[in-house]
């Protein structure tokens, strides 16, 4: 190849120029111009990478993508100008004078297409490319960024940033994904930039010529996807970067957390309290306090004089612990962490080779290089600290790295892997490492349980090692509004587990929307509440009786709900897609689902549609998207395509059931380890269409799944047909239900018969919420109690074979 002209001094814009060389290659094609070498392959028929780079070598991000390119999954045409890389979904036109690319549908439609002048670009060290902006092209994604559902017209940075209380519309925040998705014509795709510098993404922001994204420094190394719906380019993003591995079904409980629980009676009662208000819960976390002047590994011997004790009085109880782990390493002669961390060369440096100090909670601190692997070893190893304690679970906080002051010098060192590396490239992955390797302290210390971490920050492949958290939101209405899409948008990008801290962080919570934040938290993966250090009480229990009813009904709801929701996280272990799903992977294209009154709204499990709404409106504007709908609460029937008027009294959020959809719930239990009646009870919404849940069971904790011991079985419901198809389970977990009861909602006076054996029906009222005490004689609109009057429902004895339920 030809050696590259020296590189501008980046006063002007460079364009890449001229292709000078290319030739083929088995993954596709490679070549240069005078600015620059490119290399294009290809992954799968939906996912090609783009490199470009002005040094010697590309330099491929070793943190993010865990795919490998495709050898011979391509055909290439050329002509003098052109050339043409086609896979079965994507056919690739590069424009060889000057270098440009434009994808295209095997059909000839143009997904995606580059401004033919600055295609790929340099100013200085910071590379771009700018892509023209297809007629009404709509962006969605880009993980943990706060704004609305469609990114159009605004631009965004990442870079990991602890910001305490920040605004609704502040960026960037603590977590990077270089990931989104585009959508024009009944066309999406997606993009994932992968360069771990500081990246900007303008959408159209300031200028009405291109979008572009572009990094500080480094290689411009995207991965362009396309496929024929919103999920599938989520799917191949998730294939390309992992995707979540099964959580312990504890983590799908409720949480509660504050800063902090101090001392240990404190968190005993706290425990008691929610035995004893039968609200049930099965985690509770230990902040900051329960540190010896903050320092990671150690207890403070007064607050937590016995930490083994308290542990295994809080399990008799049902709850597992979760501790808090900053990354900062208290500089204190003698503290072994720092100790050892000195002798081991294991803190990030100057380039001079002093340790970096700076001050977190504990004061000055050292911060660990988790870019190195024998830092995440060495701090996997010193989780045994905890493990021996009994602790359940971690959460990596202040891991962006955070530090007072907030400006963190670029010239730092890091390991990266080998390839020593300045703060500019290392910063957004800190997190990340840090959350791999508390992932992977899990697994060193008890290599048979499944792994549970909670991160706060973050990049691309984040959902391989952990959960995330919003950060440090406000106690608000529009706050509840915004986690909501941060964390769809988190969905969108490939980490399905994530969630707020109920309540807000900052600020007093008010009593109704407490109420309604728990409601909408309880149709989200991660189901936390959270509170500030020197704020109010903020447990479920602390907002009067009303709330505390309103909170423990949603509570219980999401017990119930487990059977689904953890079939749900099944299914997106294996496909990436959300669990929490914004509409716009359902219904890309219905304009109306971007209107900032229906932006919000998501499908949780595939059959809910939660409508959120601020707690303060009595009365809320709900968008249908096509299909049916059922109200969830008294199975009212709505078609789809519309705007509806809901009454949403604090007690009753907007849920609604997808027609056709099957659900399934279990009888009350106190934690998701506790005892039910060992009765599964399903639920159909009646409805034409044809759908499909996958119900899957395991013992919720082991990774013996991984071994077989599972259960999963297909339930098909042919509405055409009226007929419920379970298929034979497979696996060899003996399922925990030992009987089926099936509710039909939405179809009246039925046979029901089993494999052509009539059975006996019966008639049940069903509500999903209790009815709230009637502490103020108010009149009945003000205080509503819905129920499903007289489902027909039939007892099914548990089989694992195969059989059909007919209705006539
Ligand atoms: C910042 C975190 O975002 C917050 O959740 C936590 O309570 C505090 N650090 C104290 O550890």
């Amino acid at each position: 190849m030809a050696t590259l002209a020296k590189k501008s001094l980046g006063k002007r814009n460079v364009p890449i120029g001229d292709v000078e060389f290319w030739e083929k290659t088995s993954f596709g094609i490679r070549g240069n111009t005078k600015q620059a070498t490119f290399n294009i392959s290809v992954y799968e028929s939906s996912t090609i990478r783009i490199q470009v780079t002005q040094e010697e070598e590309f330099s491929p991000n070793p943190y993010a993508v865990i795919a490998e390119a495709n050898p011979h999954a391509f055909e290439l045409e050329e002509s003098s100008y052109c050339l043409l890389l086609k896979t079965e979904k994507i056919h690739l036109y590069i424009q060889l004078q000057p270098f440009s690319l434009r994808f295209e549908t095997p059909e000839g439609k143009i997904i995606n297409e580059d401004d033919s002048a600055f295609a790929v670009s340099w100013l200085g060290t910071e590379v771009s490319t700018y892509k023209q902006v297809q007629e009404n092209e709509k962006f969605v994604g880009l993980g943990e960024k706060t704004g609305n559902l469609n990114r159009a017209g605004k631009a965004y940075v990442n870079w990991n940033t602890d910001y305490f209380a920040y605004g609704v519309g502040d960026d960037p925040l603590y977590m990077s994904i270089p990931f989104f998705i585009g959508l024009h014509h009944d066309l999406a795709y997606g993009i994932f930039f992968d360069n771990s510098h500081k990246t900007t993404f303008n959408f159209g922001a300031s200028n009405n010529r291109f979008i572009y994204f572009s990094a500080d420094d480094g290689d411009l190394d995207y991965y362009f996807m396309h496929d024929h719906g919103v999920g599938q380019v989520i799917e191949a993003y998730t294939r390309l970067t992992g995707t979540m591995e099964m959580p312990p079904i504890w983590s799908l409980g409720f949480q509660q957390c504050r800063y902090s629980y101090y001392p240990e009676s404190e968190v005993l009662t706290l425990a008691e309290t929610f035995r004893n208000k039968n609200m049930p819960a099965d985690v509770i976390y230990l902040d900051i306090h329960h540190m010896e002047k903050y320092k990671v590994f150690t207890f403070d011997k007064e607050k937590f004089p016995d930490p083994k004790t308290m542990i295994r009085r809080l399990k008799e109880k049902g709850f597992k612990v979760v501790v808090i782990m900053d990354p900062g390493i208290k500089t204190e002669d003698g503290y072994v962490p720092y100790e050892d961390g000195k002798d081991k060369d294991l803190f990030v440096t100057y380039p001079d080779g002093a340790i970096y100090e700076a001050q977190v909670w504990p004061g000055w601190c050292a911060f660990p290089d988790f870019t190195k692997p024998a830092v995440r070893e060495w701090w996997a190893e010193k989780m045994i600290f905890y493990k021996d304690a009994g602790v359940d679970g971690y959460w990596t906080d202040m891991n962006e790295p955070a530090s007072w002051g907030q400006f963190t010098p670029n010239l730092i060192d890091f390991y990266y892997e080998g390839e020593q590396t300045s703060h500019r490239k290392a910063r957004n992955v800190y997190g990340m490492q840090m959350a791999r390797s508390a992932m992977e302290g899990c697994v060193q210390q008890e290599p048979e349980k499944r792994p549970f971490v909670l991160t706060r920050s973050g990049f691309s492949g984040i959902q391989r090692y952990a959960a995330a958290w919003t950060g440090d939101n406000i106690s608000s209405e529009e706050h509840m509004l915004a986690g909501i899409r941060l964390v769809n948008s988190l969905g969108l990008s490939g980490v399905a587990f994530s969630g707020y801290d109920v309540g807000g962080f900052a600020g007093e919570s008010t009593k109704s929307l407490f109420a309604r934040w728990i409601s909408i938290a309880a149709f989200s993966p991660l189901f936390r509440a959270h509170s500030m250090i020197n704020s109010n009480d903020a447990e479920p229990w602390a907002f009067g009786e009303e709330v505390e009813e309103i909170s423990r009904n949603y509570m219980k709801l999401r017990y119930r709900l487990l059977p689904t929701i953890y079939s749900a996280f099944y299914k997106s272990s294996k496909n990436g897609q959300p669990l929490a799903k914004s509409l716009v992977v359902d219904y890309p294209f219905d304009n109306i689902i971007f209107d900032s009154a229906f932006q919000n709204q998501y499908l949780f499990c595939d059959a809910f549609l939660i409508a959120p709404v601020e707690s303060y409106k009595e009365i809320t504007k709900v968008y249908l998207p096509k299909g049916d709908w059922y109200y969830l609460y008294n199975s009212k029937k709505y078609h789809g395509n519309q705007v509806i008027y809901q009454d949403c009294p604090t007690s009753y959020l907007p849920v609604y059931v997808k027609s056709g959809s099957v659900i399934a719930l279990q009888s009350d239990i106190q934690f998701t380890g506790d005892t039910h009646d060992g009765i599964l009870r399903l639920h159909l919404f009646w409805g034409e269409e044809t759908s499909t849940y996958t119900h899957y069971e395991d013992d919720g904790a082991s990774l013996a799944y991984k071994d077989g011991q599972y259960l999963k079985r297909r339930i098909n419901w042919i509405g055409s047909e009226n007929a419920l198809i379970f298929e034979a389970s497979t696996g060899e977990f003996r399922s925990q239900y030992d009987e089926i009861r099936l509710y039909i909602h939405g179809k009246d006076a039925l046979k029901i018969s089993l494999d052509g054996k009539l059975l006996d029906s019966e008639k049940e009222d069903i509500a999903f919420l209790g009815r709230l005490t009637d502490f103020d004689p108010l009149p009945e609109h003000a205080h509503p109690f819905h129920s499903s009057k007289e489902i027909c429902c039939v007892s099914i004895p548990h089989s694992s074979k195969a059989f059909t339920i007919q209705l006539d």
